[in-house]
């Protein structure tokens, strides 16, 4: 156990570890809320209660994000695979194709649902090494024809990710990014995308509320015999509001984004992030038992997934891991082996823990 409070050390892919701090808020915020005699969840979502709640909340991402004016922010629900269908159904153009990127798991699902609803394209993929590079940008061939491009900015299950964005699409290609397992970990620009969508269970809040941040003018793209539910014009011509929104979700959600303003922002998260992942890649790099696979520059700062070098202890390093409190490290059965996934919300103190763990554990095979 950590000293906090006996919390594991908790790297769980998702939903994942939350701050400490902001736990303690929302017990202190239940079930009075600042002398209001009700909880957040227990009042009309359309009252001045939650209204500042929901209003707070985003305006701190956008003051933590850079988001312009020019985009909307929406809460919604369904989840990161709900925009999987809307983003062709609401984004697609009659006659034009999708293209879209597999760089893994996700993206490979992103394209099924995209092909139940319209033409795709896949322009480039790392298939052939079982997912371990974001593929050069310049093979990817030409984007002019495409309704949008749709790539995952971080593949939560092998660890790769994108440092850098294609640059330089017409402003009628918008880049949409699934952003789920990136981001709030480091400032990026929001100005290169057209939609930027995520489901919060991993840097945001508790499962439940899914972020959609679109470019105004796509809105326009969403035709109107589109059900009002299925429709980003819809949702952002009601404020996120068409339907009752995740009440809670969104207040837990507008906590966190108040912790990472106190913690300074995305830049520093960005520092603190790349540390914890550079003290456990060295570690990885450094032992003759633990190994990831993915080339140095597209390695994740968010998801480390790692395999033992003999499969047959796997199981004791999980149980002797649980021991010494540091939990949910199991890795995808799509890759095997370990994950550690060291969200904002990860101590640097946990991901120390985890290294002098595997340390010790290679030591004594
Ligand atoms: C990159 C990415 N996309 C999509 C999903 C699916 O998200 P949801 O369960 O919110 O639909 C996940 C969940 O782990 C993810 O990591």
């Amino acid at each position: 156990m950590t000293n906090q409070m006996n919390r594991v050390h908790n790297f769980s892919a998702g939903p994942a570890a939350l701050p400490l701090e902001v736990l303690l808020q929302v017990k202190e915020d239940l079930p009075n809320y600042h002398g209001e005699g009700v909880t957040v969840m227990e009042v009309s979502h359309r009252g001045p209660l939650f209204a500042n709640v929901f209003e707070q909340a985003q305006a701190d991402l956008r003051e933590l994000m850079g988001i312009s004016d020019d985009y909307e922010v929406l809460f919604l629900q369904g989840g990161a695979q709900t925009q999987f269908a809307l983003i062709p159904m609401n984004l697609g153009i009659d006659g034009k194709t999708a293209g879209y990127v597999d760089t893994g798991h996700w993206s490979k699902l992103a394209i099924k649902e995209a092909e139940k609803v319209g033409s795709t394209r896949v322009l480039a993929s790392s298939q052939d090494t079982n997912y371990t590079y974001v593929p050069a940008f310049d093979t990817w061939g030409s984007t002019e024809d495409l309704s949008y491009l749709h790539i995952t900015p971080n593949e939560t299950i092998h660890g790769v990710e994108y440092f850098n964005f294609p640059q330089g699409l017409s402003k009628d290609v918008p880049l949409i990014g699934d952003m789920s397992s990136t981001i709030l970990s480091r400032p990026m620009d929001v100005n290169n995308f057209g939609l930027i969508y995520a489901g919060a269970q991993k840097n945001i809040g508790p499962a439940g509320v899914t972020l959609v941040i679109i470019r105004k003018d796509l809105l326009a793209r969403s035709a109107d015999k589109l059900p009002n539910m299925l429709s980003y014009k819809s949702h952002a011509a009601k404020g996120s509001m068409y339907n009752t929104p995740p009440t809670f979700a969104i207040y837990l959600s507008g906590l966190v984004f108040k912790w990472l303003k106190k913690q300074g922002g995305l830049d520093a998260m960005a520092a603190i992030n790349k540390a914890k992942a550079d003290k456990l890649y060295a570690c990885i790099d450094e032992s003759q038992f633990f190994n990831n696979p993915v080339e140095k520059e597209f390695r994740s700062l968010m998801n480390v997934p790692f395999t033992l070098a003999d499969k047959s202890q796997e199981a004791r390093f999980l149980s002797e891991a649980a021991a010494q409190g540091l939990s949910g490290l199991k890795g995808h059965k799509a890759v095997g082996g370990m994950r550690a996934s060291i969200y904002n919300a990860v101590a640097p103190e946990s991901v120390d823990a985890l290294v002098a763990f595997m340390k010790e554990f290679e030591k004594n095979l």
